[in-house]
């Protein structure tokens, strides 16, 4: 079976966690903060601060901007439920918009419109997603919230490694999120990252993810109604000898990118995702046409050794939001066609040439037959 993913985990990661686990130091310590310094050192600017997931982190960059019960979120439509379920869990409103039908992310026109019409003001934050690591415009969206002071956080759950406008992501906005679940680019198990240039707002997230605690010059004091949202040090431990490699795993992803690009080119059953420089390919995935069923193309692959999936969630069609808003595909037909017909291939860079191949020769006889 070619697997759709693999986490990269070597004998040396798990002797620095069992090293970790010896040491009885197992939260929150001196291998949570080598982390920190390591992702730091790796998108070049900034502070960091680590938690206990992707999640987390969206929910905490949140609350420390400062988004309240009552604010509404331009959230892009097309990802993983749990962008709009930290909007939901800081009491906000999510605002759904659609993303462009090759990048899968939001574009600065898209946005502008929804603000438009949603009114002035009636908007105080926008989480743009880099959706499978393709680096949204984000220079430009930052320019458009900062005339009106609205804030922006960048979902990167997918994109460690992505570039965008010149600069790692997180460079332009109030902060940026990560995940490190092990379908993404490196993985402590569970856990995530918020970034971001604003030292006031990554203090404001390490109080929140330890229980609203403070350090005072006589003792501690809880100055917010925090969280525990901590990561152990021996999950740190794990990631940091696959942070050390991930500049070569990234150059081979964008190499193995380019090798589905070339083969698949020619298929005219499905269209192939825009490459914008800057992209890390966390995820490849490719459209199918509008009358092929995306669910048999999955079983079908898996009869012939190949592991596929569909991309992420159109968040208006989730069942929760779906209640919550009613709203039809009328006005995300991008989003809903990326749920119904996105199809995910494998990549990592443990994949060779021959296997992509193997890829692209299955997924051509099962389309020759559903
Ligand atoms: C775009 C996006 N946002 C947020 C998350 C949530 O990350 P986690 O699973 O680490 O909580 C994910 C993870 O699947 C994701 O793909």
């Amino acid at each position: 079976m070619i697997r759709l993913a693999s986490p990269d985990i070597r004998d040396a990661d798990i002797a620095r966690c069992n090293e970790v686990l010896a040491s009885g130091n197992l939260v929150q310590g001196a291998t949570v903060e080598a982390f920190e310094q390591a992702l730091t050192d790796f998108t070049g600017f900034g502070e960091c601060a680590v938690v206990s997931s992707g999640t987390a982190a969206l929910h905490l960059a949140l609350l420390a901007a400062g988004i309240a019960p009552g604010d509404r979120v331009l959230v892009a439509d097309f990802t993983f439920a749990a962008t709009a379920n930290a909007v939901v869990h800081a009491g906000a409103e999510p605002l759904f918009c659609d993303v462009h039908p090759a990048t899968y992310v939001l574009t600065p026109e898209a946005v502008e419109a929804r603000l438009a019409e949603a009114g002035n003001g009636a908007v105080q934050a926008i989480i743009v997603v880099h959706e499978f690591g393709c680096p949204a415009d984000i220079e430009r969206i930052c320019k458009l919230a900062g005339d009106t002071g609205i804030r922006v956080i960048e979902d990167a759950a997918c994109a460690l490694g992505t570039v965008a406008d010149g600069h790692h992501v997180g460079y332009y906005s109030d902060a940026a999120c990560f995940s490190f679940h092990p379908r993404k680019a490196i993985t402590t198990g569970e856990g995530g990252a918020v970034i971001s240039r604003d030292m006031k707002l990554v203090e404001r997230v390490r109080r929140l993810r330890n229980h609203g605690i403070e350090r005072l010059a006589d003792g501690i004091d809880f100055t917010d109604a925090g969280l525990n949202y901590r990561m152990t040090d021996f999950q740190a431990a794990l990631a940091i000898g696959q942070l050390q490699r991930y500049t070569q795993e990234l150059a081979r992803r964008r190499e193995l990118a380019g090798v589905y690009q070339a083969l698949l080119e020619n298929e005219d059953r499905l269209a192939l995702p825009l490459p914008p420089a800057g992209h890390s390919w966390q995820s490849y995935m490719v459209v199918l046409a509008p009358d092929i069923d995306r669910n048999r193309v999955i079983a079908r692959m898996r009869e012939q050794g190949v592991e596929t999936n569909l991309g992420a969630q159109a968040l208006h069609r989730l069942d929760y939001y779906s209640r919550r808003y009613g709203e039809t595909d009328e006005r995300y037909p991008s989003a809903a066609r990326l749920y119904d017909s996105g199809l995910v291939l494998p990549l990592y860079g443990r994949l060779d040439e021959r296997q992509l191949e193997t890829v692209a020769q299955s997924l051509g006889r099962v389309l020759d037959h559903v």
